[in-house]
């Protein structure tokens, strides 16, 4: 056996790596780019790909950048994915890298995932001690909401033109300790749901209310029963969020209004508390219009599924942190958030971890005008996927 590939990445060996990762790094966030615009970044990393020998395919799903590398003889294959696109959110940190861009800004610190896995890119082509395949997986659009960039990868033949065993992502942690690894087996984000309820009635004068259906009545009853699904129909062991964001009808005092529109956001962690959500809200609120004696028009829409880490993938990319920095600066489990991500689409389909790396306990949360992806990150980042690709291809 090959005492080389024996041999694995540690966290001092990206050190030298340092200084170019930062300055990629502030380039990205000088120039931010939104969902399906990702043009610049996509090039950007295609042509270090190309320059360090990855085999590279652009244009998968949209600006997707996947990078290919095949050494020695060992069968498996690991995918690793980063996301590459911007906020639509004006940059209010003052730091010397701010956005160049008006309105738009890496406030959840896509921007340092690109440049840790272009870390990992470099460092695993260089050492070459993997037996087996890495895919490099840039993806856009992590940001869109629906047609989103995984969703967009996966049905531009992801997994069938780059076929993986398991596929890992990793997002950064703000409130959680600088370089701190995080790991949840099992559901670890929420699915999220939107629902659009229009109620219908019939609008007319103040004063004779009998004459009219009055909507603002329904939706305000709407917003207390609303609140009965999940404290009367969920199993109390679950998780499940329905909060109303919005709510608009009328523009004057002395008229009832014809329409009255509320806006939802459902979140759960479990796809048969997804359903059995999306069941009762439905019905509920179509029994308790027509109860007043209005009408309803209903718009639920999918979101985001549930993150679920699968358990070896888990345990293993927890083992191997531990191996890289030391289980004092592992959480595991990491508690599930309730904010939902797009890797949840490759979780459907592979085996894998979507892991946390903390931005600091002090860092301003993500999607914040003043945050900014910690720097500190990029080399124990790079490390950890160039150690995990290395450890996952270890010749048999
Ligand atoms: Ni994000």
């Amino acid at each position: 056996m090959n005492d080389r590939l024996r041999c694995f990445c540690e966290a001092q060996d990206l050190t030298g790596a340092a200084g170019w990762l930062t300055e990629t790094r502030r380039r990205l966030h000088r120039h931010p780019e939104l969902s399906f615009q990702e043009a610049d970044t996509a090039a950007l990393v295609a042509e270090r790909l190309q320059a360090w020998g990855w085999q590279v395919t652009t244009g998968v799903g949209g600006h997707g950048v996947v990078g290919t590398m095949t050494l020695g003889n060992g069968r498996k294959s690991i995918a690793l994915r980063a996301d590459m696109d911007a906020l639509p959110i004006q940059e209010a940190t003052g730091k010397p890298w701010q956005s160049v861009h008006d309105g738009v800004m890496h406030a959840c610190g896509h921007d340092g995932h690109t440049t840790i896995l272009l870390g990992a890119a470099q460092h695993l082509a260089q050492t070459r001690r993997f037996s087996g395949t890495v895919h490099l997986v840039f993806q856009p659009a992590e940001e869109a909401g629906k047609g989103s960039g995984a969703q967009r990868m996966i049905e531009d033949g992801l997994f069938e033109r780059f076929p993986c065993d398991a596929i890992f992502g990793l997002h950064n942690s703000p409130g959680v300790p600088t370089g701190t690894f995080g790991f949840m087996h099992g559901a670890s984000m929420a699915a999220s749901d939107s629902c659009r309820i229009t109620v219908h009635g019939r609008g007319g004068h103040a004063a004779r209310p009998h004459q009219a259906v009055d909507p603002i009545l329904i939706a305000g009853s709407l917003v207390v029963a609303l609140q009965s699904v999940v404290s009367r129909n969920i199993d109390p062991r679950h998780t499940a969020i329905v909060t109303i964001g919005s709510m608009h009808s009328g523009s004057a005092y002395n008229v009832i209004p014809d329409s009255a529109t509320l806006g939802l956001s459902i979140r759960s962690f479990d796809a048969e508390v997804r359903n059995q959500l999306e069941q009762r809200i439905r019905a509920l609120v179509t029994a308790h219009v027509a109860g007043y004696g209005g009408e309803v028009t209903i718009d639920y829409e999918r979101g985001y599924p549930v993150v679920v880490n699968t358990g070896p993938e888990t345990e293993f990319a927890r083992q191997v942190a531990e191996e890289l920095v030391g289980p004092e600066r592992v959480i595991s489990p990491f508690p599930p958030v309730t904010g939902s991500e797009d890797f949840a689409y490759y979780l459907e389909k592979k085996p894998g971890c979507f892991l946390r790396l903390g931005n600091g306990a002090d860092s301003p949360m993500l999607h914040n005008p003043r945050y900014d992806f910690n720097d500190e990150l990029l080399t124990v980042g790079a490390a950890y996927w160039t150690r995990l690709a290395e450890r996952f291809l270890e010749p048999v």
